[in-house]
This record gives structure tokens, sequence and C-alpha cells, in this order.
């Protein structure tokens, strides 16, 4: 089986938001599970790969001249950079002041050109795109090999002018959209199979009211729309292994956990009065969908939890001079970086006790898997896959991984943050609470499973690593695995 995987993002090459990191782990697990998997991402310029070869692929001359660059990155395995009209950039979609590119329907539409060519030249079995800016290629494939379409959020459909519609070869109808082109819109349709990136997103966007105006588009996919819950990387997210840690820990023995607080607090020059305030971590992109206006308002009480808040994000500008007002007003109170550093992230979840999510809407939510497996309650909305993956400790004592606020706003997320605090005092339920978070498999190998069975489903005469004929699952009827069910750890 072989499967072409086209994306904007790919950690640790093109990192933006969690994509990355769920295309990354993903790819590497199908990879340990023996499938053959290519990846093609824009070429924004500035990654060297060894035994790089060079080719012109065959575009229609609205996007040329496209280039493919293929060879190896670090061992990972099979790399196409696709060089095409404006992919060259320092960032991905934005300027320095947060603003998207001008030209970025030109830049995602001749990449998807690229992907196209690529796809005509390799003959996938499979080919799986992410999100809008791989969504054209299924309006300029005549032939497409089946097709798989995740979605990582609909609140980018990369709507642009009704002109690209002329460029489509194949349906251009069901990229209309009100006079303009939908790239996302059109791809829904045309995708053998559309993945959301959790059970509950999937449910959540065939309504009106997560929909983003595509719901009954959506709805109308019946079977051919699922949630598949994302993973995180298990050997990057291992606070037993973890190499950015000042001090490992496990589940068994969290002694180690304590150092890593200490050294977050002075990482970002806070009190470090003792273990009655909690830390409260964020790790998130500043838009938004991930409701920093709620955390920014609900620090107003920290005095009254009392609690420490740090921030790590990039993103919007307002919200970066929201925040860097908020740790100014309250310097030992509140500590902000503004960037995207893994190496900190790492920091910050193995040192927080609670980690804040107050999302508006949350197709999946990376943070706060990767924040139970370093011991870290996360307090969250109950939106999209955080309620796929965050159990209410109040509501479920024995349950419980976390606390979900009722409503999305900041009376909720005062109520969540109140009790997190409230039960993180009591050693008892904090140690519950933690343990049943650690015990948790979020790793890949569930969710890649499922994506396997998919393809086989749609590729189903091509021979699986063990050499049976897979023809057997043809309607992708087998069950899912449960791994996003925190209830079966
Ligand atoms: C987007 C979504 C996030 C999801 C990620 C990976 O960043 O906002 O919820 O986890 O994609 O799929």
């Amino acid at each position: 089986m072989n499967v072409l995987v086209a994306s904007a993002e790919m950690a640790p090459i093109a990192r933006v938001g969690g994509m990355a990191e769920a295309v990354a782990g993903l790819v590497r697990q199908l990879r340990r599970d023996g499938l053959d998997v290519v990846v093609a991402l824009p070429d924004y310029g500035g990654v060297t790969l060894a035994d790089e070869q060079r080719w012109e692929l065959p575009v229609p001359s609205w996007a040329a001249p496209v280039t493919a660059r293929t060879g190896n990155l670090d061992g990972e395995g099979p790399i196409v950079l696709i060089e095409s009209p404006g992919s060259v950039k320092p960032h991905p979609y934005n300027d320095d002041t947060g603003q998207a590119f001008h030209d970025n329907d030109l830049r995602f539409f001749s990449f998807s050109a690229g992907i196209a060519a690529l796809t005509e030249q390799i003959r996938p079995d499979v080919l799986h795109l992410n999100d809008w800016h791989t969504a054209a290629t299924l309006g300029l494939l005549t032939d497409p090999p089946p097709t798989v379409f995740t979605i990582h959020t609909l609140a980018y459909q990369g709507v642009c002018s009704g002109e690209w519609l002329n460029r489509l070869n194949r349906s251009p109808e069901l990229f209309l959209w009100y006079g303009a082109t939908n790239p996302l819109l059109g791809a829904i349709q045309l995708a053998d199979r559309v993945a959301a990136v959790s059970p509950n997103y999937a449910n959540e966007i065939r309504t009106e009211a997560h929909g983003m105006g595509l719901h009954h588009q959506l709805s109308a996919l019946g079977d051919r729309l699922e949630g598949v819950i994302n993973g995180i990387d298990a050997e990057e997210w291992n606070p037993a292994t973890d190499p950015h840690l000042i001090a490992n820990f496990a589940v068994d023995n969290m002694r180690g956990k304590g150092a890593n607080r200490t050294a977050l607090a002075e990482a970002f020059g806070l009190a470090t009065d003792g273990p009655a305030q909690p830390i409260i971590g964020m790790v998130s992109r500043l838009v938004g969908q991930k409701g920093i206006d709620l955390a920014i308002d609900a620090a107003r009480f920290l005095e009254h939890l009392p609690a420490r808040l740090v921030v790590l994000g990039s993103g919007d500008a307002a919200i970066v001079d929201a925040l860097r007002g908020l740790a100014a007003r309250f310097p030992d109170r509140v500590g902000f970086t503004n960037d995207y550093d893994a190496a900190l992230s790492h920091t910050i979840f193995a040192g927080s006790d609670l980690l804040l999510m107050p999302s508006r809407f949350e197709p999946c939510g990376l943070a706060q898997m990767q924040a139970m497996t370093y011991g870290t309650i996360p307090v969250v909305t109950d939106v999209g896959g955080l309620r796929d993956t965050v159990i209410d400790a109040d509501e479920a004592p024995d349950l419980g991984t976390g606390f979900v606020s009722r409503s999305v706003d900041t009376a909720g997320t005062v109520d969540a943050l109140h009790r997190a605090v409230r039960a993180w005092r009591s050693t008892n339920r904090r140690s519950a609470i933690r343990g049943r978070g650690m015990a948790i498999d979020w790793s890949w190998s569930g969710p890649a499973g499922r994506y396997r069975e998919i393809y086989r489903s749609l590729a189903p005469d091509h021979h699986d690593i063990s050499g049976e004929m897979v023809g057997d699952d043809r309607d992708g009827e087998s069950e899912a695995p449960d791994t996003g069910d925190p209830g079966q750890p």
C-alpha cells in the first residue's frame, strides 16, 4: 500500500499549529506500520534534503513553473517539496503582522496543481489531503486515485475569487460558493472519505452552530464523513525520557515534576512561593478560536485562586499585545513568551499543574493530551475533541481526568479553574486525577490503524504488509479502535 500525503504543514519543517504535529505523527506511525508513505509539502525555502533530486512538474500555465525537490530529511523518509509561484516565504500563511499574504490563493492553488501532477506521476494507491491548502487538487485531477480528505479545521476554507473556478477541470460547480470559489467545499464533496479530527467534531460540524456555513453539505456526506481522533507522538511526548526536561518522571515516580515546576517558574520570572500556588500553563496559537481573551479575563481572578499563569504562543498581534499587557500588570504571577518554541512547550507541559484551554471550538486539540501525559490536569471547554478526551472530575469522581467548563465564557472558565484548583490542593484527588490521565494511551497507533482501515476499504486490491489480500474490508465497516474514549485507557 502506498500513500501520498499532502499538507501545508508538517513538523519539524513547517509548523504553525497542531496540524503540523498531527500530520507528522500520523506519517511516522503509518511508516512504522509498514506503509509506503510519500509526503508532499510546499517548499517555503530553507530546507536541505539529503540525496536531493529536482524535476519540473507538468502543470497548467497559470500555475507554472512548479518544481519538485525530493530527498530524505534526517532519516524521516521520503519527502517532496513543491516549489511553486510564491511558495518561498518566511511563514506558510502570514506576514509578520499576522496578515494573510495577498497571494495565498495562487500559492496554494499552484501547490495543489503540483500535488495533482505528482499524483499522476506516482499513482499512489491512496491520496490523503489535509485542509483547504490541498483541496483544489480534487478539482484538478480528472482521474484521481481513491482520496481521503482530513478536516483539521473548518475555520479556514480558502474562499477566493470566482475566477479560480475557470482553472478547475473537474466539477467546478462543486467549488462554487456564492459567486466565489471555496476549495474546501469542493474537496469534501469530491473526496471518497472525509475525516474530521475527532468524533465529536464530526458531529458538531453537521450542525448550523459549528458547520461554518457548510453543515448541509457535511450532513449530506452521511457515512462518508467520520471522526478519527488525532494522536500524539509517543516518542516525543514521554516524561520518562524527554530530553527537554530538567528531571524525568513517570506515573509511579512523580518526584521529578516538582523540579520542572521550579524551573518553569524561574524561566518565566514568576514568584517561586512554594507549592501552594498552582501554575496554569497555556500553549496555543493566539487566534480567536482559542479563547485567549477568556483566559485573560479569568486572569483577573488569579489572586483569588491563587495561581500563576504562563502562556507560550504566537499569532494575532492584538492578542499578543493583550498578553504583554497582562504580564506587565502582574509580573510575578503571569509570564508570556511570544513564540512557537518546541523545547519550551515541553517545559510548560512538564512544569505546570493545570493546562488551560478555553477554546470556542476545537476540532481535536493536542495540548490537552500532551498535558495529561505529563501529569498536568486539563481545564477545558466542552467543545470538539476536548469533549472526547477530557472527563470532568466533579461530575465523574471515579473517572475524571480534568475539568470541563459548562459554558464558553469567562464565568464558566473561572468556575472550572476554581474547581480545578480546589481538587489540585487535595493531594489524594490530585494524584488520582493525574494518574488516570497519565495512564491513557494517546499514541497514534489506534488512530493510524483506523486510517489504514479506511485506506484499505478504498484500495481493496492492495496487499498489506503481511502479504495477504485485504479485500475483505471493502465497506470499511470494521470497528474503529476505541482510542478516542478516555474511559478505556
Ligand atoms: C487544528 C485544530 C486543532 C487540531 C489540529 C490538528 O490546529 O484547531 O484542534 O488538533 O488542527 O488536527
